[in-house]
């Protein structure tokens, strides 16, 4: 791995406090909470089509609950993680008949990346992952070799406007013509300028672990120079009326504001 040491530094944080996190976070998630089941997985199951006997890669899969869903479709799933204990807990919760094949990776590591098997994958994808790798062009200069031809790229965000460390709910009572009503809202003052900061993915975990926000054209330009064009997209919020996990968190409230992006990219040929 040739990282710079501030991003050296900053991986290695963040892969203590995956471990450190691990247990809670298997715990809280389980086969999926309605975050990853209402937002994530039909966005990532439309995207990413599978298909029985697809190969597909699984980037940085935590407790694996997307790559059981897959192979449970009948793909041929390859996942990795670079939290050990994640991994762990995920070859725990795969048993037979269900067949996934766990790596412990990271995707700071190109060469790691590209002995999983050049040409070897029809489609990969990486669910809420993106934003918590401190470098994440090492995973795209090797998707392209990765992948076979015309192969494809699935990713979801928190969606980059709407989430950072900037970002606060909003709360807000306002007289409309005689009626008093309610409005939920984001506040964001920052945007376009990458940073670094401790947050937390689920309260009440043990440890803060580091969030990288970058605005989305960087994502997407990442794509175009590695040779992908931008085929699919979407935007997911939870319906009006979904019950709220805590009082302004995301939920029916926030309805107009969508907590999850999902972005397709595909190899051109
Ligand atoms: C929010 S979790 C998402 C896990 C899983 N994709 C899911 O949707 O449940 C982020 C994951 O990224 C992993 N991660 C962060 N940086 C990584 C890196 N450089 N290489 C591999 N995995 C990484 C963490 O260990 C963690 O499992």
């Amino acid at each position: 791995m040739t990282l710079d040491n501030s991003t050296r530094l900053a991986n290695e944080e963040t892969r203590r406090a995956w471990d450190a996190n691990a247990s809670f976070w298997d715990a809280k998630m389980g086969e999926g909470n309605d975050f990853a089941s209402l937002l994530c997985w039909p966005a990532l199951r439309s995207l990413l089509d599978p298909q029985p006997g697809r190969r597909i890669l699984d980037i940085a899969c935590g407790n694996g609950l997307f790559a059981r869903r897959l192979a449970e479709l009948g793909a041929e799933v390859t996942a990795f993680d670079f939290s050990a204990e994640l991994v762990k807990l995920a070859q725990g919760r795969t048993s037979p008949p269900l067949h996934v094949t766990y790596h412990v990776l990271d995707t700071a590591d190109e060469s790691a990346l590209l002995a999983l098997g050049e040409r070897d994958f029809d489609s990969s994808f990486c669910n809420m992952a993106l934003f918590d790798m401190a470098d994440i062009e090492p995973l795209f200069r090797a998707l392209p070799k990765l992948l076979k031809p015309g192969g494809t790229f699935v990713f979801t965000l928190t969606h980059p406007a709407f989430n950072n460390a900037t970002a606060m709910h909003v709360v807000e009572e306002v007289d409309d013509e005689g009626e008093i009503k309610t409005v939920y809202s984001i506040k964001v003052s920052r945007y376009m300028t990458a940073s670094q900061s401790r947050g937390l993915a689920i309260r009440g975990q043990p440890e803060p672990q580091l969030y990288f926000d970058r605005p989305l054209q960087y994502y997407l330009n990442l794509g175009f120079q590695a040779g992908f064009v931008l085929d699919g997209f979407e935007e997911r919020s939870c319906p009006p009326g979904h019950p709220q996990g805590s009082p302004i968190g995301w939920g029916g409230k926030f309805s107009e504001i969508p907590p999850v992006l999902a972005a397709r990219m595909r190899l051109m040929d």
